[in-house]
């Protein structure tokens, strides 16, 4: 089959169509440089201010759903196949939208450098149909900054604009939306410049496969969450992009009753339930990654993959016991999650190597997990420490450990002295847990860095074992926690 040599997507209700792009072009800047609309803002250009936020809507289990991303780290080839808002399609005929007419009403801008990036995050919350409440507002909008306004009346707009039914240009032509979103679903694969320069997005293992084979020099990229920075901050000239996003075999997550496993380029957001049946600490942790963002488009490959001894899923997934599977070409290899990360910067992947996917078995009748991400500021930023924990528990005493830390060590890993100390600990007797975290200076000699000192990653990391130890000793997370409580995790 020939490889699609275009990029389209749906915008302002007409296809647009691309063939000349760049493989390292930004949403962003096609939108400010390309089209000249610059309602979109650009602040930090790394992600983390949301000035430059614009919508994606796309097809999802044939249902249309938006996300807000974050343009500034965001690939044009990425956008192929989704419909692309921004704040200056909204207001029709002069009059504004019902969040900007909101936001004017509660006095949510000042400056109003932030405010298209606002308006933008809470356009999927309006569309949703949701009747928001305060922490879903809190959780749409950690993305955003604001310098000037304050964010109090920022969420009194949000409130007052999402109560449950969309009125808008979009709510009137979803159907018209999800059937041209669905004729972009040619399954072609997808191939834009020459073997010098190229973003090519495959769909197919085949194709996959003859592209790293033919060219292992090129940059695998998925939500781009971290490529993007090394375009926009480190100024990398990087020449060809191999996109795993559209690749039907690394979107699917398989549930079975003994595990799930995740494809590679499955979104963190869209992997949220999965991990929430898994277990409440796991959903709770991805939703604590980043922003609504971030989450949007980084996905759980790219988290495993870059191998960052601060990345917030493999010290949980090494915990559980993970494997991951890695496809080179046509040939397929499994190992445990944690053999993949070899030192500081180097994993067990070999150029044109790819993460394919995890598989992470489901708790069994007797075993406990917890984990706890520690940040400085709690909503958008990376651990200080994480810690997570794997226990088998029968009559009152461990059985098994498997304990995992980020944040101690060159790589995410465990803390296997730790764990031998911790088997056969009696839960009911809480003076004899010390000794067991005592071990974990033999596992761990942590640095010094602006994140947090030697001295806090070691208390902290001890203080978090005997947190996981207290909570399945029975004591209620109300009491040890200040969100994520466990006793509540299905309420809402
Ligand atoms: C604002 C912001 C906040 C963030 N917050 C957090 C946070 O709270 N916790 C956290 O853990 N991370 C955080 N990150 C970092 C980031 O989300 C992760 O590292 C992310 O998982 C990268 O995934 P991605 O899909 O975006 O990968 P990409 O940026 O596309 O790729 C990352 C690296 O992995 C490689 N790669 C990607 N997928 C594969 C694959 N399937 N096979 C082989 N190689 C692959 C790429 O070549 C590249 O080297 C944040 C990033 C930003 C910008
Ligand atoms: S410009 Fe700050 S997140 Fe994009
Ligand atoms: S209104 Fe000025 S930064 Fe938000």
């Amino acid at each position: 089959m020939t490889a699609r040599n275009s990029i389209r997507f749906l915008r302002r209700g007409e296809v647009v169509e691309l063939t000349a792009v760049a493989p390292i072009r930004t949403v962003l800047d096609y939108l400010r440089l390309e089209e000249g609309a610059r309602g979109t803002k650009e602040g930090c250009c790394e992600g983390d201010c949301g000035a430059c936020t614009v919508a994606l809507g796309s097809l999802k289990d044939g249902r249309l759903v938006y996300e807000p991303v974050n343009a500034c780290i965001l690939l044009l080839g990425q956008i192929d196949g989704k419909e692309l808002v921004t704040v200056d399609d909204l207001s029709v005929s002069g009059k504004l939208h019902p969040i900007q007419q909101a936001l004017v009403d509660h006095h949510g801008s000042q400056c109003g450098f932030c405010t298209p990036g606002f308006v933008m995050s809470l356009f999927p919350l309006y569309q949703s149909g949701a009747v928001a409440n305060r922490k879903m507002v809190v959780d749409q909008l950690a993305g955003n900054l604001c310098r000037c306004t304050g964010y109090r009346p920022i969420v009194e707009a949000a409130l007052a604009a999402c109560t449950g039914k969309p009125d808008d240009a979009w709510s009137e032509a979803r159907l018209e939306i999800a059937q041209t979103l669905a004729g972009f679903d040619d399954g072609t694969d997808l191939f834009i410049g020459d073997d010098e320069e190229f973003f090519a997005a495959p769909a197919f293992d085949e194709a996959l496969a003859r592209l790293t084979e033919k060219h292992p020099d090129a940059v695998i990229l998925s939500g781009a969450t971290d490529v993007g920075l090394w375009i926009t901050k480190q100024l990398r000239p990087i020449r060809k992009i191999i996109f795993l996003g559209r690749m039907r075999s690394l979107r699917e997550i398989v549930e079975t009753i003994d595990s799930v496993r995740i494809g590679a380029a499955v979104t963190y957001a869209e992997a949220e339930p999965s991990f929430a049946a898994i277990d409440p600490d796991l959903a709770e942790l991805l939703r604590r990654i980043g922003s609504k963002q971030v989450r949007a488009t980084g996905t759980v490959g790219g988290n495993i993959a870059n191998g960052s001894p601060i990345g917030d899923t493999p010290p949980a997934l090494i915990a559980l016991g993970a494997g991951l599977e890695l496809r080179k070409g046509r040939q397929t290899r499994a190992l445990p999650i944690e053999d993949f990360f070899i030192a500081y910067g180097k994993q067990d992947r070999s150029p044109g190597e790819v993460v394919a996917g995890v598989s992470i078995p489901m708790l069994k009748r007797g075993e406990a997990f917890r984990c706890y991400k520690i940040t400085k500021r709690f909503d958008q930023d990376i651990s200080s420490v994480l810690g997570a924990f794997k226990f088998g528990i029968a009559q009152g005493r461990i059985t098994e450990a498997r304990i995992a830390y980020g944040g101690m060590a060159a790589t995410p890993k465990r803390a296997l002295k730790t764990e031998t100390a911790v088997k056969s600990l009696s839960l009911d007797d809480p003076a004899g847990w010390a000794a067991a975290a005592d071990r974990l200076a033999e596992d761990f000699q942590p640095i010094d860095d602006h994140r947090a000192s030697a001295a806090y990653r070691s208390e902290t990391a001890r203080n978090l074992l005997i947190k996981a130890l207290t909570e399945m000793a029975g004591e209620a997370t109300r009491n040890t926690r200040i969100t994520g409580m466990r006793e509540f995790a299905h309420a809402g």
